[in-house]
């Protein structure tokens, strides 16, 4: 069935509580950091350290990491350009349920399209859109091969794997760049958090 057609004797249902009411409940206006770099480039890393941070000094927020959710809500996809672009559009329609919901989203995919992440930005809103490119290298990237995935697709063991068979599209619109072969986990986080503030309230 088309989506329209599935969609067309549908009514949206509205919430009796207003966004300032949740606001005041959280203390935060909330955000989406959204994280794109490579494999092995250290978003999962900073993106739970920075996840930790917050919670710390006592804001809700919830990370949505690629191989996390390819575990459950997208197990149904692959690596092909449409499973990629399926795959950051329902992870940006969960991010906005859950900022609606007045949570601090950060969200950990290589999402290496251009036109998808600017999806992503469209979906959820410019306002409460960060985009956060975890620069490091492929070299570097390939060295950590942290979970052996590079080695695997340079002997054709994966198909279509970013960085050796199929694209990286640098971001143009991001809002931080950080390098994690130059720059340490507590400082990335630091610059990060720095980002977050202006949606944090006092008191
Ligand atoms: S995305 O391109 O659709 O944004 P996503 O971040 O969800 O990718 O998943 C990437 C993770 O899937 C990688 O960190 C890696 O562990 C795993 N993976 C398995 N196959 C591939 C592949 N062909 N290309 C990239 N990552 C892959």
């Amino acid at each position: 069935m088309e989506p329209q057609q599935t969609a067309r004797n549908l009514v949206w249902q509205a919430t009796q509580v207003k966004e300032d009411q949740r606001r005041t409940l959280l203390r935060q206006s909330p955000v989406t950091m959204w994280m794109t770099g490579l494999s092995g480039s250290g978003k999962s890393t900073l993106a739970f350290a920075l996840e930790k941070r917050l919670v710390e000094s006592g804001h809700a927020c919830f990370v949505l990491d690629g191989d996390n959710v390819r575990h459950g809500l997208n197990r149904d996809l692959g690596f092909s350009p449409e499973a990629r672009t399926e795959n950051i559009r329902r992870i940006a329609e969960v991010a906005k349920l859950m900022n609606t919901a007045g949570l601090i989203v950060i969200t950990s995919f290589i999402s290496p399209y251009r036109e998808d992440r600017a999806m992503a930005r469209e979906i959820i809103g410019d306002e409460a859109f960060r985009e956060i490119h975890i620069s490091t290298s492929l070299k570097h990237c390939e060295e950590r091969d942290p979970k052996g995935l590079y080695s695997k697709a340079r002997s054709g063991l994966i198909k279509e794997f970013t960085g050796i068979s199929a694209p990286y599209e640098e971001p143009s619109q991001a809002s931080l760049s950080l390098d994690t072969s130059l720059c340490s986990v507590e400082l990335s986080t630091e610059r990060m958090f720095a980002l977050i503030k202006p949606f944090l309230l006092r008191g």
